[in-house]
Parts: structure tokens; sequence; C-alpha cells
């Protein structure tokens, strides 16, 4: 026998054993999914018609097309009004699940919440740029920055009696509208004020921001998409762009950073004096209060990032899908406006704002048809059940499979027409009036359960007050625009066409 054969003898001998303890434990594993299938009743959801049945590249593709043309959102739309509220699919080499079923949100995202997690490729894409926070975390590392953060987003931190910190920076926001009629795009504006809004709660300072600042930020969250759709494809362009766009984001904001700590390391030696507290030193924010439990400058940053991120793209594109519509509505607008008048041409309180039915409605019904995080997903972290979904009626229990992926999307399931009526697709806030509609969790913009959005409160009032204040502040407005909404990806969803008005 020749060496090369004795040693292939040798290594079939060794690895024997271990091949059928591989199969006898994959045995053991499909005989277990089976009694739990069988126990909790599961059957296969409708399934998706992939043309690549093996890596579902055309899932793939469909999607970046999609999403490259602006209407990705209206083809998912219309993949549910064809499979069904809950189907399966295979995209880039595994099935997948996909739901608009409030019963299985209930169960992802409260019930079960934790039998799932974001998964590996949500953070691929998320953590070069947000690092360790909030945003990436999961488990007691999660919970931990979640109760870092939730104090400094509770209503007495962003709210006083004149609504100072809103009003200063509606001020600039006024300030950059012209008023004699001439066409103005307030969506950069949304943007840019909702970026100074948050840096000042985040930081509790007025920091001055350049246009290039705010360019690198949206550089780095543009490039975010691309992360989660081409990650399948090594050494790509965009991955550098990407890396580069956030190192620069993260030199700006190290600097504010050790700024705090510097601060923070001096004044451990001094205790405050109520002058101190009276002249702002020592001023609570984020930053401030991070700095009191770390010096850790990335996981720092990290948060900071995340917040920003979170907080103003989000409420930016709510703003910029109201006024839209509002430039489009001329009805909601007169019935918002005789709500207005009844504050006399006083700017607005804290409670004054909750007590506008109507305003409330209308920003309800903005987040209903263009929530700002349309679709989501998660990965399961164990072998667990869905409730609903399976079988050719669609309402038995689905089996998941440890680390299948679970996408679920609020843009369509916010358009059912079991859930709002017939007339889902139209803009139309006395729609909420009716108590008798009651989507609990079919109605889900700020997420649920346990890492439900730490900002509704802020970025509710916000919303608001601005769209007041600007009520206030001009008597007409005209539309310039004359097409329909269409979706424009950043991380997360704003209008493609801008909100181009004018306004006197
Ligand atoms: C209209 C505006 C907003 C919308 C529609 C929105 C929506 C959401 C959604 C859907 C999530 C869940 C994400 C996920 O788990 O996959 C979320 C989480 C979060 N949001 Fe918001 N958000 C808005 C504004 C804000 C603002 C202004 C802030 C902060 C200033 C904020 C802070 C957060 C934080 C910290 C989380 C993470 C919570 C956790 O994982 O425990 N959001 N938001
Ligand atoms: C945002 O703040 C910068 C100064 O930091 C200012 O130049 C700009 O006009 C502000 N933008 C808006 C829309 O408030
Ligand atoms: C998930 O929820 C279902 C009820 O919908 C329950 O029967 C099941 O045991 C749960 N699974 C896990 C792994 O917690």
């Amino acid at each position: 026998m020749s060496h090369s054969a004795i040693y292939f003898l040798v290594a079939a001998i060794i690895s024997f054993p271990l091949i059928l303890w591989k199969v006898h434990s994959w045995v053991i594993l499909h005989h277990q999914r089976q009694m739990l299938k069988k126990e909790h009743g599961c059957k296969e959801p409708s399934s998706y018609h992939n043309k690549d049945p093996i890596f579902g590249l055309d899932a793939v593709w469909r999607n970046y097309v999609g999403w490259k043309t602006n209407s990705l959102l209206p083809e998912l739309t219309s993949r549910y009004q064809k499979y069904g509220n809950t189907y399966s699919l295979r995209m880039g080499g595994s099935r997948s699940l996909s739901t608009i079923e409030p019963e299985n949100l209930k169960s992802i995202l409260s019930t079960n919440f934790t039998s799932y997690s974001f998964g590996s490729k949500r953070n691929n894409a998320l953590e070069p740029f947000l690092g360790a926070s909030i945003f990436t975390l999961s488990g007691s590392d999660w919970q931990h920055s979640r109760a870092m953060i939730r104090p400094n987003l509770v209503k007495d931190q962003f709210v006083d009696a004149e609504m100072s910190t809103f009003e200063k920076h509606f001020g600039r926001l006024l300030s950059a509208i012209p008023r004699d009629g001439s066409e103005i795009d307030l969506q950069p504006l949304f943007f840019a004020f909702t970026l100074n809004t948050s840096i000042e709660l985040l930081t509790g300072q007025d920091v001055h921001l350049d246009h290039e600042v705010s360019q690198m930020f949206d550089d780095a969250e543009r490039l975010i998409g691309d992360q989660f759709l081409l990650s399948f494809i090594p050494f790509r362009r965009s991955r550098r762009q990407y890396l580069k766009a956030c190192k620069l984001c993260h030199a700006w904001v190290d600097r504010y950073v050790l700024e705090a700590i510097k601060e923070h390391h001096s004044q451990t030696w001094k205790t405050f004096t109520e002058e101190d507290k009276a002249s702002g030193e020592g001023k609570y924010s984020l930053l401030s209060e991070l700095v009191k439990e770390t010096y850790d400058v990335p996981r720092i940053r990290g948060e900071l990032i995340g917040m920003l991120t979170a907080g103003r793209e989000t409420t930016a594109s709510a703003l910029s899908s109201l006024w839209f519509t509002f430039a489009k509505r001329p009805d909601i607008v007169q019935r918002l406006r005789a709500e207005v008048a009844e504050l006399g041409g006083e700017k607005p309180t804290f409670a004054q704002l909750k007590r506008m039915r109507y305003l409330q409605n209308t920003i309800q019904e903005a987040l209903r048809l263009y929530p700002p995080l349309p679709a989501n997903m998660r990965t399961a972290v164990e072998d667990t059940i869905l409730p609903t979904g399976g079988g050719p009626d669609g309402i038995s229990p689905i089996f998941v499979q440890k680390g299948q992926l679970i996408f679920y999307n609020i843009f369509a399931m916010h358009r059912r027409q079991d859930i709002y009526g017939v007339d889902a697709e139209i803009f139309r806030p006395e729609r909420w009036e009716d108590t008798s509609l009651r989507p609990g969790w079919g109605y889900l913009p700020f997420n649920g359960g346990p890492r439900i959005c730490l900002g509704q409160q802020f970025a509710l009032t916000e919303i608001a007050y601005t769209t007041v204040r600007l009520l206030q502040e001009f008597q007409v407005m005209d539309s310039r625009d004359g097409s329909p909404w269409q979706e424009k990806w950043h991380i997360n969803c704003a209008v493609k066409s801008g909100c181009r008005v004018s306004l006197s």
C-alpha cells in the first residue's frame, strides 16, 4: 500500500465516529423539530416563486432594482397581495419568512422577544457606523444602554414652559424660508432642523454645524443601504466609501466626547455650587450622563451617533411626508388652521399640543401611510413558533428554525384593507376619530415591545410644535410639485421629490 492510501485509511477510521456523531445529532435535531411542529400544529406558509431556487439571487436582484428605482415599497406590498400576509422566500441562499400579520409581530417583538435578535446581517451593516451601542447590542449590554439613554428622553428633559429649545431652532428654520412666495424645498430644511435640535438634545450645547458636517453624516447614512443589500459581494467599493465616511463622522464626534470627558474629569474634583447649576454648568444632556458612566470613547461615540441617526432622519422624514401631504390637501390644512386658531396666536405649550385632536390624528395618519422606518427584520436565535400564517388558509402556526431571517413590513401592514377599511390607501385623519378603529399591533410606526422607540414623545412633540408654528407663520401655501409620494432611501425613508412649496 502506498503512503497516501494509508493516510487516507487512517483519516477515514478517525473521522468515521465524528461523521456518525454528526449524522446522529442531525437526526435527533430533525426529530425534535418534527415533534415541535406536530405539537404546535405547524404548517408551511405559501412561498414566493423564486426563479433561482438555490441562492434566491432573483429576489436579491429585484429588491436591489426596486431600491435603486425608488419603488421597493410598492413592490414588497404587491408581494403580500399576491402570496398572502405571511410567505417564505429564498434570498441570498437561505429561506426567510416575510410577514405583515399583527399577531406575528406581537410574538416577534414582544411575547417571544427573547427568541429573536437583530442578526449578523444587520449588525454587519450598522456596526462600522454605530459601534457597540443601543442599535447593535442585545441581551444585558443592550439593557444597560437602554437604561442609560432612557432618562434623557423623558418629557421633562426636552420640554420647558416656553418650549424654548424647539422655538430657538424653529426660529432658524423660519429664517431659511422665503416669505415672498418663491419656491422652497422644505425637506432639506427639515433635515437640517432636526439635526440641529438633536445635537442640542444630545450634547446640551448649541453646536455650530457647517454644511460639510451634515454632508458627512448624510454620506455615511446613505451608504448604509448598500451594506444591507450588497452584503454578499466582498471587497465592494461602497464598503470602502462607507468605512471612510464613518471615520470622518467618528473624528468629528470624538472631539465633543473628549471635551466632555476632560470637563467631567476636572469637575469630579469639585462639588457643584448652586451658582454653577443656575449658570447652566453641568447641564443635563445625554453626553454628560454617559461620561459619568464610562470614559470609553468608542462606546460613548456609538451611542451619540446612534441617537443622532435615530432622532433626526426619522423625524425629518415624518415632517416631510406630512407637509408633502398638506401641500396637496388644502381641506386638511383648513381643518388644522381652525384648530390652531384656538390658540389665539399664542405659541403652543406641550399640554395644548396634546389636546389638539385633529393635529394628533393627522400626524398619526402620516406615520401610518408613510412610516419613516417602513421595513425591518429580525433573526431567530433559537427554534421557535410564529402563531399564524401557515397552511392553505394561512392561519396555522409556523415553525421558525434557529438562524432564520424574518422580514416585516410596516408600510404594507399599514395599508391592509381588513384593518383600515377599503380606503386604507387614502390619507384621511378622520379615520382615527372612529373609536372602533383599534389596530393594536397592526399600527407600529415606533415598533413595540421591549425595544419600542425611546424617542417617540420627543419626535411627536417636535413634529407637532413645528407644524403648528409653521401654520401660524404662513397663511398661504401652494404646492410646486405634482408628483405622487415616492420613497427615497437613506437609512430610513423620505420623500423622493422632496417637499416643494411656496409659502407666504
Ligand atoms: C417619527 C420619528 C421616529 C420614528 C418613526 C422612530 C421609529 C423607531 C423604530 C421603528 C424603532 C425600532 C427599531 C428596531 O428595533 O428595529 C426605534 C428605536 C429607537 N428610537 Fe426611534 N423613531 C423616531 C424618532 C426617534 C427620536 C427623535 C429618538 C431620539 C431622540 C429616537 C430614539 C430611538 C432609540 C434610542 C431606539 C432604540 C430602542 C432600543 O433598541 O431599545 N427615535 N425608533
Ligand atoms: C442649523 O444650524 C446651523 C448653525 O449651526 C445654521 O446655519 C442653520 O441655518 C440651521 N438650519 C436650520 C434649518 O435650522
Ligand atoms: C412562542 O410563542 C408561542 C405562542 O405563540 C408559544 O407556544 C411558544 O412556546 C413560544 N416559543 C418560545 C421558544 O418561547
